[in-house]
């Protein structure tokens, strides 16, 4: 089939190489054309495990403009712009809005226009009474992939949401994404058809479910600090419940990123919009509480360290999460950044974020005080604390024993519960965890 994906940053990239790897021919369209020639390069321009393979692999069947008259030749188009968060907390449409307005005029009868941004409820609707003169369908199909996972989790994912138009071209709809989809469909994953509204509210469903899990083991790491229990040990006793699951129970600093932090808010934004606000209060709660634990990194610090101006302390980690050099929310960043305002000489490192994190920092006219690289051993040397801000596979595999002989100061704060306590702690360390000592 022919397809054409409107956005091409981290999910439409993602989608258009997938849809290729599926046998289509596809056409990712975007407006920066810096973007648009490294991905036409064969170059991810982030990172994300298997994605450049499959660049490379899908060349003959995957091409990228900044050009939207190429969307003719398509008969299949998924809108994958960002909505990012405005001033006030809502959804920023704006992208959205501009790739329909410049789509619909190449359109044709017959096309599928699919709805992959996450919008707030409602957007479906009016999108698809927009397209509808052009003889196009609109029809909703929320993307979870996870940073890290994308490749796995567009051509394999857990389920696929088909949201679908009122009236006969529904059938027709479902028909042609199946057969965009029957690769995938042939493994037998499950297929959920439902109304545009419910498909809009899935997606923020997800992720609200999903941050919600983290703030309530957050919130049971703060009462382990005053009482001495131990959040890893509660997360694992209540994870056995099959009911509760032991996924997203990881204490520590908290989500942040693209996604989580800005879904909840255009969450309750849009609930306050629809005159419902009170039945979403308790996702400001979640999003305190997140914020909160950042802080926490801070606290442990001066507790250990008393006052924090002058002291050098490496930190491990600048990325929102592991495998992913995205720090767009990042936890990690914004600890080196209160550090660094509250006098300390921070050495920051990630394998990964660096380049993107050095630039943050910059302009955040924190240079003079933090240094940023990738050398995570390096920079540990002389320092009066390690910090470890994202749970890297890499920081978890240091040898303590080894870093006890380079650092000034022998103390570690485990900012993502990652390390062995034990292991540390046998190297002469004082370890302080999140809801863990
Ligand atoms: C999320 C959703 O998982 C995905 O389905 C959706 O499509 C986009 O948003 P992502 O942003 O890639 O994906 O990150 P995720 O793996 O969900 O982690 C989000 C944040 O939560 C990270 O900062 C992570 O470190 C943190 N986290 C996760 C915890 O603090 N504890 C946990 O137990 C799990």
């Amino acid at each position: 089939m022919k397809i054409s994906v409107i956005g091409c940053g981290y999910l439409g990239a993602v989608h258009a190489a997938s849809m290729a790897e599926l046998g289509h021919e596809v056409i990712g369209i975007d407006v920066d054309q810096a973007k648009v020639a490294s991905l036409s390069s064969g170059v991810a321009p982030f990172h994300e495990p298997g994605f450049d393979d499959l660049l490379v692999k899908n060349s003959q069947r995957l091409s990228f403009t900044t050009d939207m008259s190429h969307a003719v030749n398509a008969s299949v188009h998924f809108i994958a712009v960002g909505t990012p968060q405005s001033s006030d907390g809502s959804a920023d449409m704006t992208y959205v809005n501009q790739a329909i307005d410049a789509l619909i005029p190449h359109l044709s009868p017959g096309d599928l226009v699919v709805g992959k941004s996450t919008v707030p409820v409602g957007t479906a609707q009016r999108l698809s009474a927009q397209v509808a003169p052009s003889g196009a369908t609109l029809m909703w199909n929320p993307e979870f992939l996870r940073e890290g996972f994308a490749v796995e989790d567009t051509l394999s994912p857990d389920r696929l949401v088909y949201g679908l138009p009122e009236g006969d071209t529904a059938d027709s709809a479902q028909e042609i994404l199946d057969e965009v989809y029957a690769t995938i469909l042939a493994t037998g994953t499950p297929r959920l058809i439902m109304n545009f509204a419910t498909a809009e509210l899935v997606k923020v469903a997800a992720n609200s479910f999903l941050a919600t899990k983290i703030s309530f083991i957050n919130a049971m790491a703060e009462i382990s600090e005053v009482t001495g229990a131990n959040v890893t040990q509660l997360a694992d006793a209540i994870g056995h419940d099959n009911r509760i699951g032991r996924r997203f129970l990881n204490a520590g600093i908290g989500f942040g990123g693209g996604c989580l932090p800005k879904d909840i808010r255009g969450f309750v934004a849009r609930a306050d919009e629809l005159g419902v606000g009170s039945s979403l209060d308790f996702l400001k709660n979640i999003d305190e509480i997140n914020l909160r634990r950042r802080g926490r990194v801070l606290d442990v610090a001066t507790d250990e360290l008393g006052e924090l101006a002058g002291k050098r302390i490496a930190v491990w980690g600048l990325a929102f999460k592991p495998d992913s050099d995205d720090i767009r929310d990042s936890p990690a960043l914004d600890i080196v950044e209160s550090l660094a305002r509250a006098g300390a000489q921070v050495v920051a490192a990630d394998p990964q974020a660096s380049i993107p994190a050095a630039k943050r920092i910059d302009a955040a006219g924190l240079s003079g005080q933090v240094s940023v690289s990738d050398d995570y051993l390096g920079a540990a040397a002389g320092v009066d604390a390690i910090v470890v801000a994202t749970e890297w596979k890499a920081f978890q595999e240091v040898d303590p024993k080894a870093m006890a002989s380079v650092v000034a100061n022998k103390l570690v704060i485990d900012g993502r519960n990652c390390l062995d306590a034990d292991a540390w702690k046998a190297a002469g360390f004082t370890y302080r965890g999140m809801g863990r000592s």
